[in-house]
């Protein structure tokens, strides 16, 4: 059976069950600075608004890391169904109950610790399962999807939002353009860099049936934005993978922060929603 404990890359966010505080600490903070960025805010409200809930839903929010995507439900005027939160990390969780607790949600989200390949005390119980970036670092998708389909009612509706890392790059001033610490960074961070590609025929091979999609291209040109929450992560994530060194790490993220000062910063990544039902089988 597929576990998280079996990956093999060196992808951080994929690993957050055996972090450091440090790294986690780093995950924490990206993670709740780019949920606050109005590029994700658009895409949650996009795919609530495709969703269009009645508000007596009960949510999973599965790879729910701090539950930013969670609480941003929960907060919602018109929200009275449960919304679950699950992460395989015990610190984020943590964290999230503290900030549920903080924001007064702590009687609308319930929290656990669980491996998305197999949540064994949950079954049929959800109307809508959102996967917010989590599926780009698992390590077998189709699993996970599987596991999905068996947490859902029969015609339950999962929502996949995730990056095409492999489209992933930030401009460098190397001779190569920074395609070599592109590549650095696509293992560092992710583990399935093309599996939004596949997402379409995973779905389908695992009992769902697409109903919506939205593209997104998430572009800093000239200063970073989207992208300026990660810079400072990557100074502890780039050498927590083993990719960098910190003093590599260092120099490659002052560089970047100096081009956005100058205005010639490039960054830039394809995400995508894809919104598939459960097909009723008997
Ligand atoms: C990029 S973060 C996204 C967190 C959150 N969904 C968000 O967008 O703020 C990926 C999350 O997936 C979690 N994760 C990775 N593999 C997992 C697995 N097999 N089961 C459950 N969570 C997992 C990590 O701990 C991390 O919190």
């Amino acid at each position: 059976m597929a576990s998280q404990k079996h990956l093999k890359g060196p992808d951080v966010y994929a690993r957050t069950f055996a972090a450091d505080e440090k790294s986690l600490l780093a995950i924490a903070a990206r993670l709740e600075a780019r949920a606050k960025h109005s590029f994700f805010q658009q895409v949650v409200g996009d795919y609530l608004g495709a969703l269009a809930l009645g508000g007596n839903e009960s949510v999973l929010d599965l790879g729910c890391g701090t539950g930013a995507i969670a609480r941003m439900i929960a907060s919602r005027d018109d929200r009275i169904g449960r919304v679950t939160a699950i992460d395989i990390s015990p610190y984020l969780v943590e964290t999230g109950k503290r900030l549920a607790s903080e924001e007064g949600l702590a009687d609308k989200i319930t929290f656990l610790t669980g491996d998305a390949h197999s949540i064994d005390e949950l079954q049929s119980q959800f109307d809508v399962l959102i996967m917010h970036t989590l599926v780009s670092h698992v390590v077998d998708p189709s699993t996970v999807l599987q596991e999905a389909r068996r947490l859902l009612h029969p015609d339950g509706r999962i929502v996949v939002f995730d990056g095409d890392f492999e489209s992933l790059t930030y401009a460098t001033d190397a001779p190569d353009g920074g395609a070599e610490t592109d590549r650095l960074q696509a293992i560092a961070g992710h583990t399935q860099g093309r599996v939004m590609r596949l997402m379409p025929r995973l779905l389908s091979d695992n009992g769902f049936r697409l109903e919506w999609s939205k593209a997104y291209v998430a572009a800093d040109i000239g200063r970073s934005d989207f992208w300026s929450s990660t810079l400072p992560a990557l100074r502890v994530l780039l050498p927590s993978a083993g990719v960098m060194s910190e003093r590599e790490a260092s120099d490659y993220v002052d560089k970047l922060e100096s081009a956005s000062l100058k205005n010639t910063f490039f960054a830039s990544c394809n995400f995508y929603t894809m919104i598939a039902r459960g097909i009723h089988t008997g």
